[in-house]
């Protein structure tokens, strides 16, 4: 070969090498996905170039350099139920039977056995990787949402996490399309298509053997108020949040403010926990305290907010907070 043939292949193997030195590098620090390709192209290993722990360009998870939110969050309680961690400690157990007291509960391990013969035990969500962006909406029912034309930007996130008595119909420019979660206890349950999730918050023994019935018999037609005797679900997508996960919420993250925490702030939780990146719609009050509905003219209805039951204004100022320190990021509408 030739000394000026030798020069250019030389010359092309070093610009060859560089640019793709280069878009690694790149990929790595702007951690776009669609250039993840030359890492399993190259087979290069995850520790070497692992900037955190999401492939998101912000990581909840990433602990290092806040204190306050490391000494509050805790990955190792999961949110959700099943069979293994439904045997609670004894003063969690105490704590949750304590939130809405039922005069004679029914046994609660046998409630759990049945529970689970009705919808499936599986541990989910815990795919936590340094791969993984998993991005997440949580929309309030706040009257904050309507004319916010959010409803493209929550339909864009991967799971969208709606709560309550939330209506989608009529209201989808403001709050979107899709559901992929539904959070909901009896008093406050509605009917879901057979894609969404239903995350029940159990805060009684009662509210178990509601939603086993609620699935099947119908038998259950009252708690403390008359509830739904049957739920339009997916049977197979039923899923029960954790009391203890709760109690930690409550103790960790309320620092035991208000009786229990909101529905609100147990779905932001619930987010903050198997997502990656959170974005928040709909939470705040009017401008008298009142927690107000996009779909409803319910401004003088006061709603929890001045019942005592929650300390509204403490859940809002630790969402600021987790906004502040851009753990979530929070959409106020108008
Ligand atoms: O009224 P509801 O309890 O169904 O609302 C669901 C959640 O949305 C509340 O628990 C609260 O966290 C949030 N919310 C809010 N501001 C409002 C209305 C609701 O922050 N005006």
């Amino acid at each position: 070969m030739s000394l000026a043939k030798q020069r250019k292949v030389w010359t092309f193997a070093l610009l060859f090498c560089s640019i793709t030195f280069t878009t690694i590098l790149f990929s790595y620090t702007f951690r776009d996905p669609s250039l993840y390709i030359f890492k399993h192209a190259f087979q290069l290993s995850d520790s070497f170039f692992s900037k955190g722990p999401c492939a998101c360009r912000q990581c909840i998870a990433e602990l290092e350099g806040d204190p306050w939110f490391a000494e509050r969050f805790n990955q190792s309680i999961h949110p959700l139920m099943t069979r293994e961690n439904s045997i609670l400690p004894e003063e969690t157990f105490r704590w949750w039977q304590w939130l809405q007291a039922e005069r004679q509960p029914a046994n609660f391990s046998e409630v759990v056995e049945e529970l689970f013969q009705v919808i499936p035990d599986e541990v989910l969500y815990t795919d936590a990787s340094p791969d993984r962006c998993r991005t997440c909406a949580v929309v309030g029912n706040s009257g904050n949402l309507k004319g916010s034309h959010y409803g493209s930007l929550i339909d864009s996130s991967d799971f969208i996490i709606r709560m309550n008595q939330a209506p989608r119909s009529g209201f989808e420019e403001d709050v979107g399309t899709k559901t992929t979660h539904h959070v909901m206890y009896p008093e406050s349950a509605i009917d879901l298509d057979n894609t969404t999730s239903l995350v029940l918050i159990p805060f009684k023994t009662l509210d178990l053997q509601w939603i086993i019935s609620a699935l099947t018999t119908g038998t259950i037609k009252q708690t403390y108020v008359p509830v739904m005797p049957t739920i339009k679900a997916n049977k197979n997508k039923v899923l029960i949040y954790n009391p203890a996960f709760l109690k930690y919420v409550y103790e960790s993250w309320l620092e035991s403010r208000g009786r229990y925490p909101s529905t609100g702030f147990l779905s932001l939780q619930f987010a903050i926990h198997i997502c990656d990146e959170v974005s928040v719609f709909g939470f705040g009050a009017d401008q008298y305290g009142n927690w107000h509905h996009y779909w409803e003219d319910n401004h003088l209805a006061g709603a929890f907010r001045h019942t005592g039951v929650h300390d509204g204004d403490y859940e809002y100022n630790v969402t600021l907070l987790l906004a502040d320190k851009h753990k979530i990021q929070m959409f106020k509408g108008r």
